[in-house]
């Protein structure tokens, strides 16, 4: 589908976006794990976090939707069944990554299969450390899905030292640590997210080189009630356009203020943006509050190495924000962009060159600088979720408005896109 934005006025009023994607995943599957009923209140309603629960329900959870809450009746510990078919996670690489950690140590065999992103994405990252626990997966000749899972007859600890900053590696070895006798550790330089290790609230201990979670059978999760704060990735693209509307203010309620996902906020407010946080709070472990965000004159500034992980999804739109921001974009250290829904450092130069900006693209990274001459575009999505929403916005900037291909992606994390633009731009 080809969407078609118009330039907006102005931006105004509040906004309540659905629940944070990460967080919704491991809700789901935290939940699915645990013996007994959970409940989950403002669950994303994204395809990614449906391909969770359609895999946990092929495994024997039982999940309704009670309209206030999702309700999910779990299996307890080993106590899966055998799917009758196999897993399709679709687009998403958090339930591919997460779920292989539970899974290798179920007595049973299990295919993980994907879309044709999903597919191509690299998997060799997790089949090392889970391998090393013990763990029977063998994969496409590129270590791509299908993945294969066999049931070992046993799994053990270990001790791993993360080679790249990725919060789905991190759990994935974590959540295969809930079911070994010992204690796993995981060590990593650079923070990623750490909603799994609150959400089962594991210890952790940093260190001046890094940070070590743990988790052993005892940390295996029990039933209980989840609340998903609104999803910081999502926001990003509603504040990046209110800080580049004229004469805009907009409140957004109860975002995730995750202190390993609010990078977006720092770097915007260094870059000169008025951000402010209102109504802080902290529900089970996870930390939320209002943003309010009003128009902005923005610089470009250097970001640092430490926070590409905190800011890995944001970068799309963050991108945008960039092309009016005074003085040069510039990334690097974000190779790890290459190997998300699609090639993100590809995507964006591509999108950014058609514009008639002076792009250059490295491996870890790009920058640009110029003004936009071409106008009217026509956006490639890649069929990518955040580039689409990215270039989405910058065409409601843009005098011309701009178009986006293949738009229907969006619902992997927010299929009310639209509907939500439509409440607040005039
Ligand atoms: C996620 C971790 C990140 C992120 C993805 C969600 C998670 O991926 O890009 O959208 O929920 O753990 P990596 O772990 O591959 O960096």
């Amino acid at each position: 589908m080809l969407q078609e934005f118009n330039k907006i006025e102005k931006v105004e009023g509040t906004l309540e976006l659905p629940g944070d994607k990460s967080i919704s995943h491991r809700s789901v599957m935290f939940a699915s794990m645990a013996k007994g009923k959970s409940r989950i209140y403002n669950l994303s309603n994204g395809e990614d976090v449906k391909s969770s629960q359609k895999c946990f329900m092929q495994l024997g959870a039982e999940i309704n939707n009670k309209n206030k809450f999702i309700e999910i009746k779990g299996r307890g510990f080993k106590e899966f069944i055998k799917p009758d078919a196999p897993l399709d996670a679709g687009n998403s690489g958090t339930t591919t990554r997460l779920i292989s950690g539970i899974l290798i140590a179920q007595d049973f065999e299990s295919v993980i299969t994907g879309d044709e992103s999903l597919s191509q994405r690299p998997m060799k990252r997790i089949i090392t450390p889970l391998t090393a626990m013990g763990g029977r997966i063998t994969a496409s000749e590129k270590f791509t899905l299908p993945l294969t899972i066999s049931p070992s007859g046993w799994i053990s600890p270990i001790y791993y030292e993360l080679p790249v900053a990725s919060a789905q590696v991190k759990s994935a070895v974590l959540l295969a640590g809930l079911h070994c006798t010992g204690t796993t550790s995981v060590f990593e330089k650079f923070p990623s997210r750490d909603h799994t290790e609150k959400m089962l609230g594991l210890s952790t201990k940093i260190t001046d080189a890094g940070k070590i979670s743990y988790a052993s059978k005892s940390d295996y999760p029990e039933f209980k009630e989840y609340f998903v704060p609104s999803d910081i990735s999502t926001a990003a693209f509603f504040i990046v356009l209110t800080l580049l509307s004229n004469n805009s203010e907009l409140r957004i309620k109860d975002v995730s203020l995750n202190e390993t996902r609010t990078g977006i906020l720092t770097v915007l407010k260094q870059m000169g943006a008025k951000i402010k946080i209102e109504d802080e709070k902290t529900i089970a472990g996870e930390a939320m509050g209002d943003v309010i965000v009003k128009s902005s004159n923005l610089k470009n500034i250097e970001i640092p190495a430490k926070l590409i992980p905190n800011i890995i999804d944001e970068i799309p739109v963050l991108a945008v924000a960039g092309i009016f921001a005074e003085g040069e974009f510039k990334l690097k250290h974000a190779a790890e962009l290459r190997g998300k829904e699609t090639d993100r450092i590809k995507a964006i130069c591509h999108n950014l060159k058609m514009l008639g900006l002076k792009v250059e693209e490295v491996e870890d990274g790009f920058s640009f600088s110029g003004d936009i001459k071409n106008y009217s575009q026509v956006f490639e999505s890649f069929w990518d979720h955040r580039i689409a929403m990215a270039f989405g916005i910058l065409s409601l900037i843009m005098q011309s408005g701009g178009k986006v291909n293949n738009f229907e992606c969006a619902a992997i994390s927010n299929p009310d896109f639209i509907h939500q633009l439509k409440q607040i731009c005039v």
